[in-house]
């Protein structure tokens, strides 16, 4: 018995690999398997130290571990996930544990819960975000499924998970597949901010005609203030990168189109089926696929005039504005975020711990930031709270930048620079204190074409009403 491994990982690609190496480094015994071998072999290579048990069947993978068994699958989302689940079940025993580690979309996870509970296996979808040096290093751990499997495997998540002032970037959030939703909204908000630092730079660019050197002082600058986070980080050293063929910067050789793989998309798709106004996401995933078709934008520079005006530019103020419209900006995509979050506890009934979630996103994950402490605080000082644009200290920090947010939006437009998350992140705000909308109108056209009738201002809320338009 004594030799049986704690941990099994299935699926040695570099995210598996690693985190069977962070298992390994924080002394679990583990023991791997990955469908072919050589995977195997490169792992055993790159760290013999770690006395990993390797095993080619999953019958003898699934037989090394001691019961109740615990594996984490580390294998691409989609149909990967249910072979390997297929592959592991005929020697998996009622008690056992399953997690998915992988980026799976949501639903899939809360069928996996599903179907496995009724054979009596404990499934987990379990998001883990922090790429490569994450996994190794120690990840974001965003766990949820069935919750009796919790504390079995809570000591092992939380010592390989990112530390922040000693707390583990890893905590339960909820049943079924609210873990793999939390990781879905994480990279939805992920895709907002690499947009909104992406608007900043073409503004920076082609707006104020800044070089990349000047950029890479900006952005570190912006990083040791209120912005500060990874993605500002990397993005001021990303400024500096000599191209290896030695043609100058590295950034100025990339080609402008960027890749996506989904989960983005999968966010904006939840936004849209649970209601939720998440434009600033949506926009930012609409924003990849207009810049991915590079051939599309060079046919529409020959035939669109742009037809920009001319206005005054000290270039200084613009940057103090710019980097104040992205501060706002930036709340108003965790508003919206958050926003999605408060939308699954409605939909899916899942209970959700918005302040733990900001904790378990200060470190170790993508959209890790300072800023994510004020959002913790936002929710401590109110769990139930609306929308995070109610909360004081947010509502006095936008208070202070609005007037630069307006100005920079302004410039953008003038200037033909596009920059719809900022854009759209300033009219959401502005849509959220509308006293009087404009759905009225709305209501009359949709009145007036198609008798959907309207509730009036001056009657109780449920009366509806009808006119005769023409
Ligand atoms: C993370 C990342 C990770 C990843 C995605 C995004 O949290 O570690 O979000 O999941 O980099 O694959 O990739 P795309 O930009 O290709 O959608």
């Amino acid at each position: 018995m004594k030799d049986l491994y704690e941990f099994g990982v299935a699926g040695l690609a570099v995210m598996g690999g690693n985190l069977a190496r962070n298992l390994a480094n924080h002394g679990f015994r583990v023991a791997v398997w990955n469908r072919g071998w050589e995977k195997t072999e490169a792992l055993l290579a790159r760290a013999p130290e770690a006395g990993f048990g390797a095993f080619r069947t999953p019958e003898e993978f699934v037989g090394a571990l001691a019961r109740p068994r615990k594996i984490i699958l580390m294998v691409q989302a989609g149909a990967a996930v249910d072979a390997c689940i297929a592959g592991f079940l005929p020697y998996l025993e009622p008690g056992d544990i399953v997690m998915d580690g992988g980026n799976s979309h949501y639903p899939d996870t809360v069928r996996r819960c599903r179907e496995l509970a009724e054979k009596g296996i404990r499934f987990l979808g379990v998001g883990i975000s922090g790429g490569e040096e994450g996994a190794l290093n120690g990840p974001s751990i965003m766990p949820g499924g069935d919750e009796s499997a919790w504390p079995e495997v809570a000591p092992c998540l939380q010592t390989i998970a990112a530390h922040v002032d000693g707390v583990p970037c890893c905590d339960w959030i909820g049943p079924e597949g609210a873990g793999h939703y939390v990781k879905m909204v994480h990279n939805g908000i992920e895709y907002a901010d690499m947009e909104l630092i992406a608007e900043a730079y073409a503004f920076l660019r082609d707006g104020l005609k800044l070089d990349n050197e000047a950029m890479g002082r900006i952005f570190e600058r912006w990083n040791a203030g209120a912005l500060a986070g990874y993605l500002m980080e990397i993005t001021a050293k990303i400024f500096r990168k000599a191209d290896p063929e030695g043609t100058g910067l590295l950034l100025d050789r990339i080609l402008d189109a960027p890749g996506q793989k989904g989960t983005g998309r999968w966010t904006g798709v939840a936004a849209l089926e649970t209601g939720t106004p998440a434009a600033a996401i949506a926009d930012a995933v609409f924003q990849r696929f207009l810049n991915a078709d590079v051939e599309f934008r060079r046919r529409g520079g020959e035939l669109l005039p742009a037809g920009t005006v001319a206005a005054p530019v000290d270039v200084e103020s613009a940057v103090a504005d710019l980097e104040r419209a992205l501060y706002a900006a930036k709340i108003c995509v965790y508003a919206q975020g958050f926003a999605l979050l408060k939308a699954a506890e409605k939909e899916f009934r899942w209970p959700l711990n918005y302040g733990g979630i900001a904790l378990l996103w200060r470190g170790g994950c993508i959209i890790r930031a300072r800023f994510l402490n004020d959002i913790n605080a936002a929710y401590r000082r109110n769990p139930a709270l609306e929308n995070l644009l109610f909360d004081e200290f947010f509502r006095d920090e936008l208070a202070a930048n609005l007037p630069g947010f307006r100005r920079c939006t302004a410039a953008g437009a003038l200037a033909g620079v596009p920059m719809p998350a900022v854009a759209g992140a300033l009219a959401y705000y502005d849509s959220c204190r509308a006293q009087r909308s404009s759905g009225n109108l709305i209501q009359a056209q949709r009145d007036f074409f198609g008798a959907h009738r309207f509730e009036r201002v001056d009657r109780p809320r449920g009366e509806t009403f009808h006119a005769e338009w023409m």
